[in-house]
């Protein structure tokens, strides 16, 4: 490869500019031209290319977004915005293309490599960890630790008032930032979509806190549960115990804001590496991601169709320390 691209796509995660740091400092050593791609694919089909060099990545491995700006793009969802995108590549002699993000990005890259022949290789950066082929995903340690800090505070007034509260943590489909978030604080019961959660085992919850002589509560619910919106279950809550005075906080956007973590750092610092090398290697349609503490290949459409399984000990953890 002599000259490459790098993008970031797809909801923002922190470390997304540590692994961006990597990628074009990596390059530079290895003598590869690298260009940066503002907003995602819209910046590749709008010609938003920006020639990147060791300098041009000072300063940012501790800020969090991106400083390349991120953004789901509509139009690379349409054969005629990837062909401009394609032709971009083309005047630009981009033989490589790395895509940092999540399984929007991943799709997206995919696709574009079946239909051009352009090499691509992914990064996982999403806050959600629901990537398959690396142990984590770079922006979820960060995530984790604002979600914990924050419940943490929660709770200090929960107790105070002998509340209930439910939290609302991300996590479009995947239950990891809930259960580990929730695991960490102490939180009553964690309602997330990878498991059959029913209002029954909740209010049963309850009630044995209830004997146990717990006078607040903390109920982590994943933004994708699906027995239904934090509102309905707190309502229905309400119905069961009137007694309960309850509160709804959703955490929301602050938890993908921030100075990314160490292992954040480390991770999008060895995965942004593992990428270039990978490209030089002649990989292509992969997903450089990390397990077992080695960075290893895996194919994207495994990384996008397969799915990291929650840990089922963390669930019984959790349950059997919550009383
Ligand atoms: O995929 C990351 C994520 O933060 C999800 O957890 C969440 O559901 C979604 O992005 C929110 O997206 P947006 O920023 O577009 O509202």
């Amino acid at each position: 490869v002599k000259k490459i691209a790098v993008l970031t796509s797809g909801g923002d995660s922190p470390g997304m500019n540590a692994a961006l740091r990597a990628v074009v400092r990596t390059a530079n050593y290895y003598n590869i031209e690298c260009y940066g791609v503002r907003e995602g694919y819209n910046g590749l089909i709008s010609n938003d290319f920006l020639k990147m060099g060791a300098r041009s990545v000072k300063n940012i491995i501790n800020q969090g977004g991106t400083i390349l700006k991120s953004a789901r793009s509509a139009e690379f969802r349409t054969k005629e915005g990837r062909q401009k995108a394609y032709d971009n590549c083309l005047k630009f002699g981009i033989d490589g293309l790395v895509c940092i993000g999540g399984d929007g990005t991943f799709t997206g890259a995919k696709i574009f490599s079946e239909e051009f022949g352009i090499r691509v290789i992914g990064i996982p950066g999403t806050i959600d960890n629901d990537i398959f082929g690396t142990d984590n995903t770079i922006g979820y340690d960060t995530a984790l630790n604002t979600a914990m800090e924050a419940i943490d505070k929660i709770r200090d007034t929960a107790t105070s008032h002998n509340r209930v509260f439910f939290v609302e943590v991300m996590g479009r489909d995947a239950g990891f930032i809930a259960l580990n978030s929730g695991l960490a604080t102490g939180a009553l019961d964690i309602l997330i979509p990878e498991k059959k959660d029913s209002l029954q085992d909740l209010f049963s919850n309850f009630r044995k806190a209830e004997k146990t002589g717990k006078a607040s509560s903390i109920v982590v619910v994943a933004e994708g549960e699906k027995l239904g919106s934090i509102y309905d279950i707190a309502n229905s809550t309400k119905e069961e115990f009137p007694q309960y005075d309850i509160r709804i906080a959703v955490l929301g956007h602050i938890q993908r804001g921030g100075s990314p973590s160490c292992a954040d750092r480390v991770l999008a610092s060895r995965l942004g590496y593992g990428a270039v090398v990978g490209l030089m290697d002649g990989q292509t349609n992969v997903m450089a991601g990390m397990r077992s503490n080695d960075v290893v290949y895996t194919p994207i459409e495994e990384a996008i169709k397969k799915h990291n399984e929650i840990n089922k000990d963390l669930m019984l953890i959790s349950e059997i320390l919550a009383i």
